[in-house]
């Protein structure tokens, strides 16, 4: 993506002190949502990622990764498909625990939603900690598929997320945008 581009997702992102909880600094992307202009350039940069990475599906992860990744995938002209927090799917799912900071959570995806053939570009807004992603990357090979790469709008470099996903990314791409 171009430096301007950058620049104007950058000034629609927002710093929230203290949210949700003392010493966090909350990035808040309500205001780029807002923003027509830059939401169309953030579209436009991630779709640019599906083609650049031969992707033939989109994950987007439960809740503001959805946000995200269904105008990408109507703009790629590629299935959209949403990975959950356990209990929200109705259909047959598989589930992968993973850690938080404190005891675990779990997400699902439909069993019949991804298969051989189906490579898969995953779609975040923030990469922190990469427990989420890392979780969402065992579903999508468990059910069988391959993994196109990450993409996310932010990474929170200081948390080390990049160096904890790499095993489970096994050489695909992560671009952080
Ligand atoms: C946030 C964010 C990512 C995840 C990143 O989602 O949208 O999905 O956390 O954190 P990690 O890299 O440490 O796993 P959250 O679970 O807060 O859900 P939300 O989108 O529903 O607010």
């Amino acid at each position: 993506v171009s430096t301007e581009t950058v620049g104007l997702l950058l000034s629609r992102i927002r710093d929230v002190p203290d949210y949700p909880k003392p010493g966090v600094l909350f990035k808040d992307i309500t205001p780029l949502l807002a923003d027509p202009r830059a939401f169309t350039a953030l579209t436009d940069a991630l779709a640019a990622l599906c083609v650049q990475h031969g992707a033939t599906k989109i994950v987007g992860l439960e809740a503001r990764g959805f946000i995200l990744a269904a105008p990408v995938s109507v703009r790629a002209g590629i299935g959209f498909i949403p990975v959950r927090k356990a209990g929200k799917l109705p259909g047959a799912t598989l589930k992968q625990a993973y850690e938080l900071e404190y005891g675990t959570a779990e997400i699902e995806v439909h069993a019949e939603d991804l298969g051989a053939g189906d490579r898969v570009l995953v779609i975040d807004d923030v990469l922190a900690t990469g427990g989420t992603a890392g979780a969402c990357l065992e579903l999508i090979r468990r059910a069988g598929a391959e993994v196109a790469g990450v993409a996310v709008l932010m990474e929170l470099g200081f948390l080390g997320g990049r160096e904890r996903l790499e095993p489970a990314l096994r050489g695909a791409p992560l671009d952080a945008l």
